[in-house]
């Protein structure tokens, strides 16, 4: 881990009608970092995320990615800039293969560009090459999604993330584990760790509070759209994290009192 953060988000704000989703909530996370972002249903953490993404515009404030101002508006801009989310629903359409999916909307392809070609087999390689990087053996490429777990239907997500990244410094994920059972749950946890272990700051919303303290190293905890603590895990036990989710900034009051 570097000292410098990859992504430095400035008192962003977004509010929805008279819904204030996310109010000023400013954090960092580096390179080879796991941050953890926790709170309520309904605390701003998709909001907030979705920011980050370029899926919404803020009201106010600013990214930062490697130091340089950058407020994405598209999702196009953000992916450029290396930063690639990861939805809850994951985005994968069940009548499609594993490197279909990998590869939906921005097929490579050969020839002229009247008659383009699809480059199946360069495709399938690739696929196959992120997913072995990621310690994945789903054997069969072609195999159609609606026939996969949960786990490696996440793994596909993943992939398709990581084929998709113009400049890979970012990887944000909503709820990874969310439908998973506890070995499936293990399996994608263990790929996070292995993201940041290749150098990739990934940001994972959980409402898993013991799974997020074991695999964050940093945590922001979010209530009402504010933020309520942003630092190591390590100052955190279960009971004082979900302290912070129920009672906000009052429960640090009472304990620095
Ligand atoms: N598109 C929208 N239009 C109107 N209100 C919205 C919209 N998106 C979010 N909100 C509101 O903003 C607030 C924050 O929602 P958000 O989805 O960010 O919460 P969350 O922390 O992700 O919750 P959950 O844990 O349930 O996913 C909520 O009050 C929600 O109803
Ligand atoms: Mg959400």
């Amino acid at each position: 881990m570097t000292d410098a953060p990859v992504l430095e988000a400035v008192g962003i704000s977004k509010s929805y009608g008279r819904v204030r989703a996310v109010v000023d909530v400013s954090f960092d996370v580096r390179p080879g970092e796991i941050l953890g972002i926790v709170g309520d249903n309904g605390a701003g953490k998709s909001t907030l995320m979705n920011v980050v993404s370029g899926a919404i515009a803020p009201d106010s404030g600013h990214l930062r990615v490697t130091g340089r101002q950058l407020t994405p508006h598209t999702i196009g801009q953000a992916r450029a800039a290396g930063i690639e989310m990861i939805y809850q629903d994951l985005g994968l359409s069940d009548n499609l293969s594993v490197v279909e999916n990998v590869f939906l909307g921005r097929e490579w392809t050969g020839g002229p560009a009247v008659l383009p070609v699809l480059r199946k087999k360069a495709m399938r390689v690739r696929t196959q090459a992120v997913l072995e990087s990621l310690g994945i053996d789903l054997h069969d490429m072609n195999v159609l999604v609606e026939g996969l777990s949960g786990g490696q239907r996440q793994m596909v997500a993943i992939a398709r993330a990581l084929v998709a990244a113009h400049e890979p410094r970012v990887m944000v994920m909503d709820e990874p584990t969310a439908a998973l059972g506890t070995s499936e749950s293990r399996v994608v946890n263990d790929l996070i760790v292995r993201l940041r272990d290749t150098g990739y700051a990934v940001v994972v919303i959980s409402h898993r509070i013991p799974e997020l303290l074991e695999l964050a190293d940093r945590l922001l905890v979010m209530k009402g759209g504010r933020q309520v603590h942003h630092g190591p895990t390590r100052d955190l036990d279960v009971e004082r994290c979900v302290q912070l989710i129920v009672r906000g900034a009052a429960a640090l009051e009472r304990s620095a009192g």
